[in-house]
């Protein structure tokens, strides 16, 4: 049986959190990781033109690799575009949406912090899941517009400015009627690269989630159900980045790659 091609998606380096622990959950998989960083941040995107983006530059990375499986390591792509990948590509999709369910069964002050970008927490997609599961708490959803870059600073080598990390962070630490905030969400994927610094200038210890092994299981599953391709054409190498630009960062940002086991790249041209 061949191994099972996967490819990750994300707007720049935070889907490398779901590709570490894909990677650990199916040590023998074909990875090939693909971010759109000539389009990154998407957090600051309107939602129309994010959809065609995502829409476009997805069909482009799907044939350039050919995967069995596509996992969209990206809240703020998920949360807004994955009805439409499922139904304009052939490949099966696994998400990544905030993980409010388990945020709600796990908090005993029924106060919840969302760390998300700004384009996640307007998505109607997140206020149902708000709706749906954690009704009986009080959720403080927070769209932090600087996060993702110092997340990606911090990959490139660069210091971790921890008073601005502390004001990213701030309004999801809330206190209500003599509780405060237990649980707080890592509601994109860009976030747990920062969980140590987070965890440094939080006001108060929390429990923070992050939703890749959760994700890494499903991925397993649904590899499980799916009839695998094999190698019958010429595709990417394990290991391979797939990226829309070559940024004025580039040797910076091939290296984070590469310690993140991504240490070979391709540019690819959009369509017109
Ligand atoms: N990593 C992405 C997410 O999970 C988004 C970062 C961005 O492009 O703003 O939402």
């Amino acid at each position: 049986m061949s191994n099972p091609r996967i490819l990750l998606f994300d707007s720049g380096m935070g889907g490398l959190t779901v590709a570490r622990a894909v990677a650990k959950q199916l040590p023998d998989a074909h990875l090939i990781y693909s971010a759109d960083n000539a389009g990154f941040p998407y957090g600051a995107w309107k939602e129309k033109p994010l959809v065609e983006r995502i829409r476009r530059v997805m069909g482009a990375f799907i044939d350039r690799s050919d995967p069995d499986v596509v996992v969209v390591a990206c809240n703020t792509a998920s949360t807004i575009a994955i009805a439409e990948l499922r139904a304009s590509f052939n490949q099966p999709f696994v998400g990544t949406v905030p993980a409010i369910k388990p945020a709600a069964a796990m908090t005993k002050s029924n106060i919840i912090g969302v760390l998300a970008t700004p384009g996640t927490v307007n998505r109607e997609y997140t206020h149902s899941l708000i709706h749906t599961y954690a009704y009986h708490c009080k959720v403080f959803l927070h769209g932090a517009p600087r996060l993702a870059e110092i997340a990606e600073q911090k990959l490139r080598g660069h210091r971790v400015d921890m008073a601005e990390l502390a004001d990213e962070i701030a309004p999801v630490f809330r206190k209500r009627d003599g509780g405060r905030t237990d649980v707080v969400v890592l509601g994109c994927t860009h976030y747990p690269l920062l969980t140590e610094e987070i965890a440094k200038v939080a006001p108060w210890d929390v429990s923070y989630i992050d939703p890749a092994p959760a994700i890494a299981r499903r991925v397993a599953d649904v590899v499980e159900e799916t009839m695998l391709k094999g190698e019958d054409r010429s595709v990417p190498a394990h290991g391979t980045v797939l990226l829309t630009a070559a940024r004025s960062e580039t040797s910076e940002t091939l290296a984070a790659y590469g310690t993140m086991g991504f240490p070979k790249h391709e540019i690819i041209d959009l369509p017109v």
